[in-house]
């Protein structure tokens, strides 16, 4: 069966999404639409990549009972209106992290998808990026003993434009939230407290929307084992992700600065090319991830992210910013029971 799929939202991730989807990355899947109220944006799209039909109004969308799937890449705020209309109307979802941007809304919206039943996965990519999965993979298999801490950074190259910041849900809900899945898969273990720090070193409009440029999340996990946080956008020098699990036995290192495994050897030094952003890095993930979504859908299976873990992350990034507002620690409890680490 072939997935009809629309992606809603062509910005800086959703432009990605659709490509991958309209030049048939992934198998199963078919691209027949795209939408964003910028219209100009969808037309061009459709017509570079030739899709069928696109158009500036989401409700197009749902209402069309020959599209099975859609790919949400929609500003952060408008995520729980568009998954209660995509699910009401039958629709498999995928939709980028962070899930909504309250408890409130996460607990409708899992009501409407239980009620409807259809399937849900949350953009958290790392998951399915290969050195995370070998990470993974040797973890299980005990080559580094039991963990005991994680170390995390997460460095953007630069600040998104004000419109983006004032709609993203701050920065513990949209950057450290990756490193909190990620924490809590590798880790095979639950954050139970986070202390939040942060400040504005360089992009002082943040200020206007109590975000911060830097920010540090300390955490403890119901395994016993620590951790740190870092998530930036102050990075001139490119997209910088590193990840370190320290175990009893050994360590892991995931990631590298490399964009390729070429080094400049000249008069002046040597040199190599840093990786630019977050589509160069996670290039494979953002693929992988929609092939399992659309294998998922094919098979009536569940995704290995839900909006279960959707949940979860966003109530530690929550708990997170209630630390930073408010200069406490803050325990996270009676989450354990309903993830699907
Ligand atoms: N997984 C990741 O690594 C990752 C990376 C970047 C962004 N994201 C997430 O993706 C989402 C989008 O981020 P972005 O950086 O692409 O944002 P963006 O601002 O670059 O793009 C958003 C696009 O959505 C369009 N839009 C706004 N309202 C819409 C609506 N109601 N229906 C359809 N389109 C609408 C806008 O016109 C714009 O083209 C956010 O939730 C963000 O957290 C995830």
């Amino acid at each position: 069966m072939t997935v009809r799929c629309a992606v809603l939202g062509l910005g800086r991730l959703g432009h990605h999404h659709a490509k991958n989807l309209a030049t048939h990355q992934v198998s199963g899947a078919k691209l027949v639409s795209v939408v964003d109220p910028l219209g100009e944006r969808a037309e061009q799209f459709a017509r570079e990549y030739g899709i069928e039909h696109w158009t500036k109004n989401p409700d197009d969308v749902f209402e069309d009972p020959t599209i099975d799937a859609v790919v949400i890449v929609t500003p952060t705020s408008t995520h729980a209106e568009m998954i209660a209309k995509a699910a009401k109307n039958g629709k498999a979802i995928f939709v980028e992290k962070p899930l909504t941007q309250s408890l409130e809304e996460a607990d409708d919206i899992i009501q409407t998808i239980q009620e409807t039943g259809v399937i849900c996965q949350v953009g958290f990519m790392r998951r399915f990026d290969p050195a995370y999965a070998e990470a993974k993979r040797r973890i299980e298999a005990g080559d580094i003993g039991k963990p005991i801490y994680f170390k995390g950074i997460t460095r953007d190259a630069g600040s998104p434009p004000a419109e983006f910041i004032q709609h993203s849900g701050r920065v513990f809900l949209d950057v450290s939230i990756h490193d909190y899945d990620i924490a809590r898969y590798l880790m095979g273990a639950e954050i139970t407290s986070v202390s939040a720090h942060g400040r504005v070193l360089l992009h002082s409009f943040m200020k206007e929307f109590k975000d911060v440029d830097q920010a540090i999340t300390y955490v403890h996990f119901d395994s016993g084992a620590a951790g740190d946080i870092e998530a930036s956008r102050n990075s001139p020098y490119g997209h910088d992700i590193r990840t370190e699990i320290i175990g009893t036995e050994g360590s892991l290192f995931i990631g590298t600065l490399r964009n390729q495994n070429v080094t400049l050897l000249n008069s002046k030094g040597s040199t190599y090319e840093i990786i630019p952003d977050f589509q160069t890095r996670f290039n494979d993930a953002y693929r992988l991830e929609l092939v399992h979504f659309i294998e998922c859908v094919q098979n009536r299976q569940t995704p290995k992210v839900t909006e279960i873990d959707g949940k979860v992350n966003l109530k530690i990034a929550i708990a997170a910013t209630e630390s930073f507002d408010s200069g406490k620690t803050v325990w996270l409890e009676g989450h354990v029971a309903e993830q699907t680490r």
